[in-house]
């Protein structure tokens, strides 16, 4: 059964909820005749819809309200002396936040008192959120319930070819997670905007800034009709922030450890850690399969991973099957070849017993590691020399132009 939920309705009562919980009135009868008779007044003016001012609303004297006065506009200094003391709440969710304040996070405050963004979805809406939001690395980590309310807060967004969903300085109102399209990603070095990458249909963009209260840091652009699911703000840094200080705490001795990291700054492997998402796998489950198009990095916790080729020749696949190449361990990384050398994948990758790996997607490994491509590209020339010895030929692992 689907029931069509009317526009704005969710948001309606998601600003009415705020204003309750924030004004706790004595009698909320009195309190909703009042905050929706201001509300369609202040329509009527053209004030409440699309209005670029999240303000809050006051009740005007009489009803019972906070015991703590609220500051009004005035007070900021930045209101007109006579603009009357309410103002509707903003009902357009997409309205961009005007100013970021760098609130301060603790990420073990126990801030659940705060109300829950709920967007209602139709049973169809939400197997869609579901599968957009499979294989969505910050995420991995969640429990059910941190999981089940991430998607209750969620809301889909369409966008039209051309449409910039962010602009590089921007202040960080959403995260978004992509259903469908593609988009372009452009950084700017010195005013001259750059396109340093694509999203094809899948993956997640915008947490930086929500992270770590920074602007923008880069432009994304539709190139292509698309949907997206966003996440506010609020939600992000209640829920994802405070999971990513777990994470920091789960794995910064790991990452710390590891060999081929070491030419990152600390702050730089912390950002590791922040992105990076856990997988696991049963045993003898494919991990990565030879020719598919690349879009992650892995390192290994625990358990081993068989990396295996196949020859080119169609009769030596038949006759010889996949050869075992090598075994990754904790603490060694796979898959960053194709990553490299943007080529399909040349190798597979199968769990040897249960595996666990810590996932990172290729932007964050093009944004984060290339301090340490050195290292691995020293690596990757090892690959030439065994296939060479197992083959009579390097299989033009490394040629971009092969
Ligand atoms: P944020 O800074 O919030 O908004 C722009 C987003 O673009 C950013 O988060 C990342 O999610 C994404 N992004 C992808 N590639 C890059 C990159 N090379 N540099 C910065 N941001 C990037
Ligand atoms: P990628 O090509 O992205 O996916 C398969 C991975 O197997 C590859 O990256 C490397 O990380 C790993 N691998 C290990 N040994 C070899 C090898 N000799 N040749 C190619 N890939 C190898």
């Amino acid at each position: 059964m689907s029931i069509e939920i009317p526009a704005g309705l969710t948001e309606l009562l998601q600003s009415f909820t705020v204003e309750v919980l924030r004004n706790q009135p004595g009698d909320l009868l009195e309190f909703a005749l009042q905050y929706f008779t201001k509300l369609k007044e202040n329509q009527s003016k053209g004030a409440a819809f699309g209005h670029e001012r999240n303000t809050a609303f006051r009740p005007s004297r009489g009803v019972n309200f906070a015991d703590e006065p609220m500051q009004t506009d005035s007070e900021d200094g930045e209101d007109d002396e006579d603009e009357e003391e309410f103002t509707a709440p903003v009902i357009n969710r997409f309205t961009r936040r005007v100013s970021v304040c760098a609130e301060a996070f603790n990420p073990d405050e126990d801030d659940d008192s705060e109300p829950r963004v709920i967007h209602p979805k139709t049973d169809e809406q939400r197997s869609r959120l579901q599968e957009a939001c499979r294989d969505i690395l910050l995420f991995k980590s969640l429990d059910p319930e941190q999981m089940s309310q991430v998607l209750d807060a969620m809301f889909e967004k369409l966008v039209k070819a051309g449409e910039h969903v962010i602009d590089q300085g921007d202040d960080g109102d959403n995260f978004y997670v992509i259903e469908r399209g593609t988009y372009d990603i452009y950084v700017k070095c010195e005013g001259v905007g750059r396109c340093v990458g694509t999203y094809d249909n899948r993956g997640s963009f915008g947490e930086l800034a929500l992270m770590y209260n920074t602007p923008r840091a880069a432009t994304i652009i539709a190139t292509s009709p698309g949907a997206l699911w966003g996440l506010d703000r609020a939600t992000f840094r209640r829920i994802i922030v405070k999971n990513n200080a777990k994470k920091r705490r789960m794995y910064e001795a790991f990452i710390e450890s590891l060999p081929f990291l070491k030419s990152l700054e600390p702050s730089e492997r912390m950002k590791v850690v922040d992105v990076i998402g856990t997988k696991t796998y049963n045993d003898d489950e494919k991990i990565i399969a030879q020719g598919d198009k690349a879009d992650c990095f892995y390192i290994v916790e625990s358990g081993e991973v068989r990396i295996t080729i196949k020859t080119k020749s169609k009769q030596d696949m038949e006759v010889n099957g996949a050869v075992e190449i090598a075994r990754c361990s904790r603490g060694q990384y796979f898959g960053e070849l194709a990553l490299v050398t943007n080529k399909p994948r040349a190798a597979s990758a199968y769990a040897v017993g249960h595996v666990k790996c810590l996932v990172m997607d290729v932007q964050a490994f093009e944004r984060l590691l290339g301090p340490c491509m050195d290292i691995m590209k020293r690596n990757i020339a090892t690959y030439e020399e065994q296939l060479v010895a197992l083959f009579g030929t390097n299989m033009d692992i490394s040629d971009p132009n092969a």
